[in-house]
């Protein structure tokens, strides 16, 4: 593994000080975007000092340096794209109406029935590629769209064929109530969903369990048992809640110790503080929302109220096709009224804390996994150029494993 200097960079972020599980919003203002430099080897940050004797030397002068995102809420793997859902959306259907009709979750699960694993695995490995060009060196992955027991298992066991062959590191959330599967009620998809909770936690196939509350989907009596399951099994839970309507699933999820909730554009104002003060993530979802025009989450009230805030692209088929979190930071930066910093703790550390692997990356702190991304320029950038993809140079595990082709000039020595 070849050792590799990052010299001269105009910023390398840094936390307000080592060995913080996560930062909460309103600490944001104190990390720190010194003008320094960065030792890798062994795949470790070793120093913040140059290193003349390393074998690949990048020159980062006028530009920063961060830790590689952590994009902690995505769908992947799924099957096909539903372009033609965003056109009928985009013309006024909502959601439910398109859902309703047999598109939205059913369709992705039928097109995923239909594809081959190899289709299905080729489609996900080329998004993480994507991904990692766009600066995310891990990501999670769901089940979801599996939509029968058959179904989920082998969405799980593909997810874990896909953390074997990308670059990134990965983790895996069983998405076990997305939709109701046709042939059962919710009692008797629930009792299915217990059974294969056991199941994944023996196999070890995802650390989390998921569950989506909505008028389309499931209520808060199927999210507490979820979060019973979760507890028995010992997975984290999360749950996608107050994405179209305020269904009050936070003080719901709370109670059942989930580790985040998802989405929240429609969060009820009563339930803001109670979240803030608590040990659970805010995962906002701007791409979705901005995409759907659902609902702005109150990011900015839920940063002053010192929440573990955090944002991800959702990447899927259908409310977020978007893989990178550059373009989430500018949606997160202008939509909530946050700044820089405010967006990339809610893109680092934090969500690293959410997929408990904060001790090992999610910022630049010396004996970390060196996963690390070099800008074009500096942090403000990243937000302002809205839409361009200011990543020129990953490191994932200590390697190179990205230059743009327009930074071949600025990466010498041997990788
Ligand atoms: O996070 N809201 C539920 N689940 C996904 C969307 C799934 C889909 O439409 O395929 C989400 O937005
Ligand atoms: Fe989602």
């Amino acid at each position: 593994m070849a050792s590799i200097s990052i010299n001269s960079a105009a910023e390398l972020l840094r936390p307000p000080q080592d060995g913080m599980p996560y930062v909460r919003a309103n600490r944001a203002g104190e990390f720190t975007t010194e003008a320094g430099d960065l030792a890798i080897s062994d795949g470790l940050l070793t120093s913040f000092e140059a290193d003349a004797g390393a074998a690949v030397q990048i020159d980062a002068s006028d530009c920063a340096v961060l830790p590689g995102f952590v994009d902690c809420h995505t769908h992947l793997p799924f099957a096909g794209w539903r372009a033609d859902e965003y056109n009928l959306k985009v013309t006024g259907a909502s959601y439910e109406q398109i859902a309703q009709a047999g598109g939205g979750i059913k369709s992705s699960a039928i097109s995923l029935e239909a594809a081959s694993d190899d289709e299905v695995i080729a489609q996900a490995e080329a998004l993480a590629a994507e991904m990692l060009e766009h600066g995310t060196t891990t990501f999670e992955t769901k089940s979801g769209y599996g939509m029968s027991v058959d179904g989920e298992l082998r969405a799980l066991g593909l997810a874990a064929r896909l953390g074997e062959s990308v670059v990134q590191r990965i983790a895996s959330t069983a998405l076990l109530a997305h939709a109701l599967p046709s042939g059962y009620d919710v009692d008797g998809w629930m009792a299915e969903v217990a059974l294969m909770a056991a199941q994944v936690a023996d196999e070890k196939s995802a650390s989390a369990l998921d569950i989506y509350v909505e008028s389309v989907a499931f209520d808060n009596e199927q999210l507490r048992k979820m979060g019973e399951l979760a507890k028995q099994h010992g997975f984290d839970l999360r749950a996608h809640v107050e994405q179209f309507n305020a269904n009050r699933s936070v003080p719901v999820a709370l109670e059942v110790g989930a580790r985040s909730v998802d989405h929240l554009a429609c969060l009820h104002p009563d339930d803001l503080e109670p979240l803030a003060q608590s040990e659970c993530a805010a995962v906002l979802l701007p791409g979705a929302e901005f995409l759907g025009e659902e609902d702005v989450a109150p990011g900015r009230a839920l940063a002053d109220a010192g929440a573990i805030t955090v944002i991800a692209t959702d990447a899927n088929p259908g409310t977020s096709p978007i893989v990178s979190m550059p373009l989430i930071i500018g949606l997160a930066v202008r939509r909530y009224g946050w700044t820089a910093l405010e967006a990339l703790v809610a893109a680092t550390l934090n969500p690293a804390w959410l997929l408990r692997c904060s001790d090992t990356t999610g910022s630049l702190e010396l004996g970390k996994r060196a996963d690390v991304v070099v800008l074009d320029g500096p942090v403000a950038n990243i937000a302002y150029r809205f839409g361009h993809n200011p990543v020129a140079v990953v490191i994932s595990d200590g390697e190179v494993v990205h230059v743009r082709a327009d930074w071949e000039d600025r990466v010498s020595g041997e990788r």
